[in-house]
């Protein structure tokens, strides 16, 4: 059926369907659709898109609209996904089967819903699961373009740190040599082999090893990882001086291993420091723990102070971009 659409060089279809988006313009009804070197994007409202686009009427598809859980349940629950695994975030149990109900109901593509059955603990930081459809914790995701296979019982991954990675992955050349203190199955080990780093990484959960080396070769990019199971205080003997840049994602006791990552830092290196702090003075404790151990062999120059995420009532999980350069 034809409907009024905004056309425009394919090329600017992203901006042009970003700008109608934030002008609540997008028909959601029909489908975006290319031809000949033009996108075609249905609009609501012919009248009130801006003068300097072009609105022609052209036959576009309609689209199946989704059920969401919020459809049937008449409420917005929260949730997340992680490959073809549902986490909810419920504390009782039988608003938790209700919404369990309502995901596999929906049209999101689902084999298993999980609820969260205790907090993250212990030195592998994994958590307790109530399986609430389906039965397995194994998945595959995707993130900002790479496939991680990961085991929700038996490793750490939060896909709510996607945008946080990306920001730190961005800040990657080429030819650089990074190591990954607490690596996981490897969302910024292997992102930022792809662009073009030398990585070495650690863990001291097994399973999470295991699974970096398989997502690094998923990705194209074993010959640039170096994945090894163990504590990193011990690996680091090995490569002592050796690192242009650190990432320490192990927000609540990074501190403990500063000694370690001034170890590994050669003559100019980027520390990725996470940290878990109240909200009055939230980068002040890791700044200065940063000083204490890397001074005076080092200038500490504070790149970037950054809130991640609110991480429980008035504490954040906040992180430091930090050079250091050997005086
Ligand atoms: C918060 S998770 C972060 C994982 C990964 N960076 C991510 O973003 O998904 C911290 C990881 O550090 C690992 N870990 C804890 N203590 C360690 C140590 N002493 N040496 C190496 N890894 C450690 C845990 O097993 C866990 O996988």
């Amino acid at each position: 059926m034809a409907v009024p659409c905004v056309r425009v060089p394919v090329e600017d279809g992203e901006a042009t369907r970003q700008r109608l988006a934030d002008a609540d313009l997008v028909d959601a009804e029909h489908a975006i659709t290319g031809e000949d070197g033009s996108l075609y994007v249905p609009v609501t409202d012919p009248e009130s898109v801006p003068d300097d686009l072009t609105v022609e009427s052209f036959d576009a598809p309609e689209r199946r609209t989704q059920t969401t859980p919020a459809d049937i349940l008449g409420f917005d629950p929260s949730y997340a996904r992680l490959g073809d695994i549902v986490v909810v975030d419920e504390d009782g149990p039988e608003r938790a089967r209700e919404v369990a109900d309502a995901v596999v109901e929906s049209d999101i593509p689902v084999e298993t819903v999980l609820n969260r059955a205790s907090k993250i603990k212990g030195e592998q930081r994994v958590r307790d699961w109530d399986v609430l459809a389906g039965d397995s914790t194994e998945t595959v995701h995707r993130e900002y373009g790479h496939e991680f296979a990961l085991d929700l019982d038996a490793v750490y991954f939060s896909p709510r740190l996607a945008t946080e990675r990306h920001r730190v992955v961005e800040q990657v050349a080429a030819g650089e040599r990074v190591f990954d203190m607490f690596a996981g199955v490897g969302p910024y080990a292997v992102p930022m082999a792809s662009a073009g780093a030398e990585v070495v990484a650690t863990d001291v959960n097994e399973t999470a090893i295991e699974y970096l080396g398989e997502n690094a070769e998923r990705n194209g990019v074993s010959d640039s990882v170096t994945a090894i199971a163990g504590d990193v205080r011990d690996v680091a003997t090995d490569y002592e001086g050796w690192a242009d840049r650190i990432v320490m994602n192990l927000p609540h006791t990074a501190g403990d291993f500063l000694d370690t990552a001034v170890a590994l830092a050669g003559d100019e290196c980027v520390l990725h420091y996470y940290d878990i702090q109240h909200e009055d003075g939230r980068f002040d404790a890791g700044e200065a723990a940063i000083r204490e151990v890397a001074e005076p062999e080092y200038d500490v120059d504070v790149e970037t102070r950054h809130t991640v995420r609110s991480y429980a009532p008035h504490e954040f999980n906040v992180v430091l971009d930090v050079r250091l350069t050997r005086r």
